[in-house]
């Protein structure tokens, strides 16, 4: 059954009024029509076109090659499938953080040619002027801290990040600040749970989870691995909600078991 009859978009305000209401906000990534629509008719809120795309639709073993053209061919997609979940779309790494005016010129391509409702960016202080500068032009704004894979050369690692004092309060005065700019939420990415939880109570703006514990105003996972798509990526925050790459197998097996047997197609199946 959908969910779409009598239902309104999803905004931004919307998701600060369910911050506010203390319910629980779901997002999870699509890259294409077809995912998008399900899980939209499926009633998840809000849609991240993540540069995760790098991953898992394109094979790079990071996140920094999928390029800014590519990003809105993967949004534009999306955008076709979904009447009422909020599509947030991520700006890939090097299309903001050199300056601020690229930045803007950047959040502009996607919202022109996308029809997307707002972008995210990775990082706090350092990309403030960028954020600025977006916001300045009405376009909305989600953060991303914690781990954020776009600066995986510095770190060196995928780790659960903040675990020392240092860095733990570095990531509570980003977080403050990204509110202060006018982010309209957060993305916490693979920090202790206590933290996260700190950060929700802390800050008015919905924090949206990932690897940080149950203390989140709403959680987001990787489609491709809650459907249990990628068998390869098991981290411990993971919940496999399928295994759709064992059953895909198995379906494609009986495909090809078909043909070669001359079971596929039968009499009905033909004109
Ligand atoms: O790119 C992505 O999929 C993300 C999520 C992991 C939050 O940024």
């Amino acid at each position: 059954m959908s969910v779409h009859k009598n239902v309104k978009r999803v905004t931004t305000h919307v998701l600060g009024a369910m911050k506010l209401k203390g319910e629980k906000i779901t997002m999870l990534t699509a890259y294409d029509y077809t995912m998008a629509r399900i899980i939209d008719n499926a009633g998840i809120e809000v849609i991240l076109v993540g540069d995760s795309a790098s991953n898992v639709m394109a094979g790079y073993e990071t996140t920094l090659p999928v390029t800014l053209n590519e990003m809105i061919n993967y949004a534009s997609s999306v955008v076709r499938g979904v009447k009422r979940a909020l599509v947030v779309v991520d700006l890939p790494f090097g299309s903001y953080q050199g300056n601020s005016k690229e930045a803007l010129a950047s959040a502009i391509r996607i919202m022109k040619e996308t029809g997307a409702g707002a972008i995210k960016v990775e990082g706090g202080e350092e990309i403030s002027e960028s954020i600025t500068r977006i916001l300045s032009a009405g376009i909305p704004v989600m953060g991303h801290l914690g781990l954020t894979p776009q600066s995986i050369n510095k770190f060196g690692t995928y780790a659960v990040r903040a675990q020392n004092e240092g860095e733990a309060q570095k990531l509570i005065e980003d977080a403050c600040l990204l509110e202060k700019l006018g982010c309209f939420a957060i993305v916490l990415e693979k920090i202790p749970a206590t933290l996260a939880g700190e950060v929700a109570k802390k800050i008015k703006i919905p924090i949206i989870g990932i690897g940080a514990g149950k203390h989140t105003d709403g959680q987001v996972l990787v489609l491709h691995d809650m459907l249990g798509l990628n068998n390869e990526f098991s981290p411990r925050f993971l919940r496999r909600y399928h295994n759709l790459f064992d059953e895909i197998t198995g379906a494609v097996r009986q495909y090809i078991n078909d043909v070669r047997m001359c079971n596929f197609p039968n009499e009905k199946e033909q004109y």
